[in-house]
């Protein structure tokens, strides 16, 4: 029979970072007591990213004991795992070597690069790239360069540039959809783009984030 050993919780907080303020939840304490269910959260508990984050279906999080015995077995230690944007990882490495911490207590997960998590590259779109079946004569128009599609956007339609590419299986990279991994970061040929939510870290000059991204005008991006 399922056993709950710990129910942690904690509100978000804005961090600075790089010069600019980061709204997160991320940092949570085991609750003193009983702990009130909501429909949207366990009592004093809150998401800092309500996109990636949080509502009805992901009010709560569980977490298997076993997992972590896992890893502590397997890396006969315990550990500080870094998972992030490249240059975030970098900082929190040097952060944690200044406090002491030994290099090979220190591992990162990559989030990009792995062709796990592109489906839309790695295997064959499933339909050739098409026009949304709601494709509307306004709007700023999304060029796909290379599937050859030019889509108008919908604001009510689409949340993203992303949701929009799919819409038209136009083949496009995904992991995290909240701005922090950058698997879906691709060229911006022309135009401009809004970004909602804002990433962790902005893209390199020249390059969008799709998953996060919104066109403000015609915009031609090379997917
Ligand atoms: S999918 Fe992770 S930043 Fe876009």
């Amino acid at each position: 029979m399922a056993r709950l050993l710990s129910v942690n919780v904690g509100l978000p907080r804005d961090i600075e970072w790089k010069g600019r303020t980061v709204h997160t939840g991320i940092w949570k304490d085991p609750a003193p007591g009983r702990c009130r269910v909501g429909r949207l959260n366990l009592e004093g508990d809150g998401q800092g990213d309500l996109v990636g984050h949080g509502g009805e279906q992901r009010a709560i999080f569980v977490y298997q004991i076993e997992s972590y015995r896992y890893w502590q077995e397997q890396l006969k230690r315990t550990d500080f795992v870094l998972c992030g944007p490249t240059r975030f990882m970098a900082d929190m490495k040097e952060a944690l070597a200044t406090l002491g911490v030994a290099p090979e207590r220190i591992h990162v997960e990559l989030f990009n690069g792995s062709e796990s998590i592109t489906p839309g590259v790695v295997s064959a779109a499933p339909r050739a790239p098409h026009l949304p079946k709601d494709d509307a004569d306004t709007g700023p128009l999304v060029s796909f360069a290379r599937s050859g599609i030019a889509a108008h956007w919908n604001a009510s339609g689409y949340q993203s540039i992303l949701e929009l590419a799919e819409a038209c299986d136009v083949p496009a990279r995904w992991s995290c959809r909240t701005g922090v991994c950058h698997t879906c970061e691709s060229g911006l040929v022309s135009g401009a783009v809004v970004y909602g939510p804002e990433p962790l870290e902005k893209p390199a000059d020249g390059n969008l984030l799709t998953c996060c991204s919104q066109p403000i005008r015609d915009v031609v991006i090379d997917l």
